[in-house]
């Protein structure tokens, strides 16, 4: 359902382009039928389980790590105009869809959230370059989400994943990961 996606993660709609504004929310609603997580349990899923007792939940995680990118584009494209080389849009659908494999990451049990059988063997940034790539994401916002996490350390980034790199690593150290 990508009205209830985008009542989720508004800000999918700070995408410019239709298509990629409309594939960003398809990923999530793709995601979402292969989960076994229903969308009450999307929102209010802890952000990580590597944290005990996280009091931020996933969407508010998604939704501040995109806020900030956001601010960082406008100050980059305030002191630099022309010069800016990270484009907007790819950054805000990567910051969208960096975390998209978590819902297959995470399953419930016992009414806990806990590790599935297939986060096990495949952490989000895997399962989530599957489901964009399946959606026909371009590889310029793929990269973004392929290249987030720990498992790309050392990885030479593009300008958009340097950013939501560092915005999604400012909120995970923050809340104490
Ligand atoms: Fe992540």
């Amino acid at each position: 359902m990508p009205d209830e996606i985008l009542s989720i993660f508004p800000e999918i709609n700070e995408i410019k382009d239709a298509t990629l504004r409309s594939k960003t929310a398809a990923t999530w609603t793709a995601a979402m039928k292969r989960s076994t997580l229903s969308y009450d349990d999307l929102r209010t899923m802890p952000f990580t389980l590597l944290v005990s007792n996280v009091n931020v939940t996933f969407v508010e995680h998604v939704r501040t790590v995109c806020k900030m990118c956001i601010a960082c584009w406008d100050v980059l494209q305030k002191a630099y105009g022309d010069r800016n080389v990270v484009d907007r849009d790819i950054l805000v659908a990567g910051a969208m869809l960096a975390d998209v494999g978590k819902v297959l990451e995470f399953t419930k049990k016992d009414g806990q959230f806990v590790k599935s059988e297939h986060g096990r063997l495949l952490r989000h940034p895997f399962s989530g370059v599957g489901l964009c790539w399946e959606q026909g994401l371009p590889e310029s916002v793929i990269h973004v989400v392929a290249m987030h996490s720990k498992e790309a350390a050392g990885g030479k980034r593009t300008p958009e994943g340097i950013v939501l790199h560092h915005a999604d690593f400012i909120d995970f150290e923050l809340v104490g990961g």
